[in-house]
């Protein structure tokens, strides 16, 4: 029976609640825990570890049931996909007044890139570069959730991806450690607020740990196997930087990592987590995680489940294992009621912080949904943050920006699909009242410009691949006429315009989760209208949605423009026109690198050098590292993005070419907007350690500013370094700088860098 139903008819009924102080002092926190924790039953404490679904999205094959009854019973601790005041007041209602102890729940939901008013995907947000917005962006999502009653969120995904095979990569960051825990500090702030207890804030809660983005293959779910010196280095660092930045929880991951999968690791969950990063929040496992551990081959649903909780984790999503064996398990000496209080107190800790136990109603505001939900301001912050998302990836001979006269085709089957537009993950966003590309294009062009449609072709060729491609409402109509009358009928409308602008790519549910693909280029019968449309001659754009890297070679070489709007939310139509017209200049940089071919994946910058590396601008060379038929090169490097107007870099300083341990040292640049746009820039550095006691990365992102120059304008960035941005996990994981020479890059991508050599002495 879905929840939905159960709860919609019940009366409010008077709440008696529980006298919090409104402080979240440690101790007063402990002796008001401590209390009641005293007064619960084991089945009380075992029911505040199991999150339910409440049915809105379900991201899984199993729904929860009875959750009425469960509530009552003190048998859940949480509910996720449950929105809006009403739902939630009814439930909330229903455990304090209704259960024994009166605990209140604590409501979640994935509130990834926005609530209503979506976001780019955080791919196409990391891609700003601008952790001030992003920040903004989170705090915007985290007013309009809590509005809808909400008051814990499934974000940020902090996964580093270096295979763009993987659909999961859209959620993330990217492949970079450094830009990654800098977005990961900034989503958690934007979450959280500085007072987890203000009625506008949610707790956050990073996942997925650990190591889901190196999913061998690409693979969605799939294990990993990885060496604790690249773990630390590489991989762990944003998950870390989320927790040092105050995530109050934490999400198992499902994948298996060297030989224990996430939700069963005890050395993951427990020393790493707990004991070497000091973390005091929760942690929660993904959608049925704990009875997955028993098709991953680690025993029954009694046994898993004990082993999880014995691993460090705190509550059981969805599966409900914990709430069926644990006590048994306890009865059994195989679990001690240390272990459960341990798990209890933790949640219990939690609420509170949230300031629940003071008021459970304090997110259940019935005025506060209409005036924050989509209201203007929210909604111009996303069209920046779609703007500012935007890669310009080729633009020959300057044909972009257009000029907002004549006729314009808009061809393609992303062109008018306003429930592609928010992208993957965005569960809470509303399909049917998303502009399409064609519709926002429209709204801001007015009559300035005619434009003209066709859709030109199916998104793929073949029908149940575009049905896997369009799940969960996000459409796009299927033509089953033969490809050739399609072709013509989209030729006959591009001949009668000035330009033609090609909306291509994946739909939104091309990536995301269980979304990986082995062919990672714009599908086949796309490509083939692409080919027709650059014939007639006019001036093509290629208007690219991907929620991933894609490989574009054939694209690069023959499309003049391209620019890469990833999923770029509720404001995407006005935002790609703002970009095609040049009234906002692009200043996107690749958060992942562009392969060429998707036999070179995983392809990172950050890589090593090995034994036989290729010498520089060489492609084959026998006895070398490289592939017989394709070079090293990426299409696209890590941090590469252009604008409409240009950009110079004079020779980089340093203040010193000799750091001392405890001193710093400047590196300089003088950069110029020679062109004649208004544009900004994000100056990278980039560091090599030359000789080390273990192999380093042959580049390392260690700093970026984005900065904003007028037509003529010139700006001294200056970044400062110290030991401390130096440091690396040794092969003995002790965290140090060695003294030694090292190259510092600065430049406009990880490629196009210019080099200057220091040392760190002792
Ligand atoms: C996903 C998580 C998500 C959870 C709850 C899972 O399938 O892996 O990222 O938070 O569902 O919706």
């Amino acid at each position: 029976m879905k929840y939905t139903v159960i709860i919609a008819g019940l009366l409010a009924i008077k709440l008696s609640g529980y006298a919090q102080q409104a402080t979240t002092d440690k101790s007063k926190m402990d002796i008001f825990i401590t209390d009641l924790m005293g007064r619960m039953t084991l089945e009380e404490k075992i029911g505040q570890l199991n999150l339910v679904t409440g049915g809105d999205a379900t991201t899984g094959a199993v729904v929860s049931t009875d959750v009425e009854a469960k509530i009552k019973a003190g048998k859940i601790g949480g509910i996720f996909s449950m929105t809006t005041v009403p739902r939630i007041r009814a439930a909330q209602e229903l455990a304090v007044n209704h259960s024994r102890l009166k605990i209140p729940i604590i409501f979640g939901m994935d509130v990834i890139h926005g609530y209503k008013t979506i976001f780019p995907i955080p791919l196409g947000l990391a891609a700003s570069w601008d952790t001030t917005l992003i920040e903004e962006t989170a705090r915007i999502a985290a007013i309009e959730a809590s509005a809808d009653g909400l008051n814990w969120t499934f974000s940020p995904m902090v996964d580093i991806s270096r295979d763009a095979r993987w659909g999961r990569i859209s959620e993330g960051s990217g492949e970079d450690t450094y830009l990654g825990s800098r977005i990961a500090e900034a989503m958690v702030h934007g979450y959280q607020g500085d007072d987890l207890s203000a009625d506008n804030t949610l707790m956050a809660c990073v996942k997925h740990f650990a190591l889901y983005g190196a999913a061998e293959a690409g693979r969605d779910y799939n294990t990993t196997d990885m060496s604790l010196h690249r773990m630390y280095n590489e991989y762990l660092p944003p998950y870390k930087a989320a927790i040092d930045a105050g995530a109050g929880s934490v999400m198992t991951s499902f994948n298996d990592i060297n030989g224990v999968p996430a939700t069963a690791n005890k050395w993951l969950m427990t020393d790493v987590l707990r004991h070497q990063w000091g973390f005091d929040g929760f942690v929660v496992t993904d959608y049925t995680a704990v009875n997955e551990l028993i098709d991953h081959g680690l025993g029954n649903l009694q046994e898993v489940s004990a082993r999880s909780l014995k691993a460090g984790v705190e509550m059981d999503m969805v599966g409900e294992g914990f709430l069926t064996t644990l006590k048994k398990s306890v009865e059994a000496g195989k679990v001690s009621e240390a272990d459960i209080d341990r798990a209890c107190r933790l949640v219990l800790e939690a609420k509170y912080k949230l300031g629940l136990f003071d008021d459970p109603f304090r997110y259940c505001d019935e005025n506060r949904a209409a005036k924050a939900i989509l209201n203007p301001t929210h909604l111009a912050k996303a069209r920046e943050a779609a703007g500012k998302s935007f890669v310009l990836l080729k633009n020959d001979e300057q044909l972009l920006p257009l000029k907002k006269q004549g006729t314009m085709a808009l061809i393609g089957p992303l062109a008018n699909t306003g429930s592609n537009m928010p992208g993957t993950w965005s569960v809470s966003a509303d399909l049917e009242n998303t502009p399409s590309l064609l519709e926002g294009m429209r709204e801001v062009l007015g009559d300035t410009m005619k434009i003209i449609y066709h859709p030109g072709s199916n998104l793929l060729a073949d029908s149940s691949y575009q049905e896997r491609a369009t799940l969960f409402g996000r459409t796009i109509p299927r033509d089953d006429r033969p490809e050739a009358e399609l072709i013509a009928e989209a030729l006959e409308v591009a001949r009668q315009a000035d330009v033609v602008v090609a909306a291509l790519g994946e739909s939104s549910e091309m990536s995301g989760e269980s979304s990986s693909r082995t062919d990672i280029g714009i599908p086949a019968v796309q490509q083939r209208l692409l080919a027709e449309l650059l014939k007639t001659g006019k001036p093509v754009v290629l208007v690219l949605f991907t929620g991933r890297p894609l490989t574009l070679t054939w694209e690069n070489e023959h499309v003049p423009a391209i620019l890469n709007v990833w999923f770029g939310g509720t404001e995407t139509g006005k935002a790609v026109a703002d970009v095609l017209f040049g009234d906002v200049n692009p200043s996107g940089k690749l958060p992942a690198t562009f392969p060429q071919h998707v036999g070179q994946l995983p392809l990172y910058y950050s890589h090593k050098n090995t034994g036989r590396p290729l010498g520089e601008g060489q492609w084959f060379q026998k006895f070398r590292s490289n592939y017989l038929d394709v070079s090293n090169d990426p299409l696209y490097p890590f941090g590469y993005g252009l604008s409409y107007t240009t950009f110079t870099y004079d020779e980089p300083v340093l203040s010193t070419d000799t750091l001392q341990r405890k001193g710093n040292l400047q590196v300089s640049v003088e950069v110029s907007n020679t062109g004649s746009y208004a544009g900004e820039e994000v100056v990278q550095l980039y560091i090599r350690d030359l000789v080390g006691s273990v192999t380093r990365p042959v580049k390392e992102l260690k700093g970026f500013q984005k900065i904003q120059l007028a037509p003529g304008q010139s700006q001294r960035v200056v970044f400062d370094l110290t030991e401390e941005d130096l440091k690396f996990y040794n092969a003995d994981l002790e965290y140090a700088a060695e003294a030694g020479e090292f190259i510092v890059f600065i430049g406009t991508n990880s490629r196009d860098v210019q080099e200057k050599h220091f040392f760190l002495i002792d």
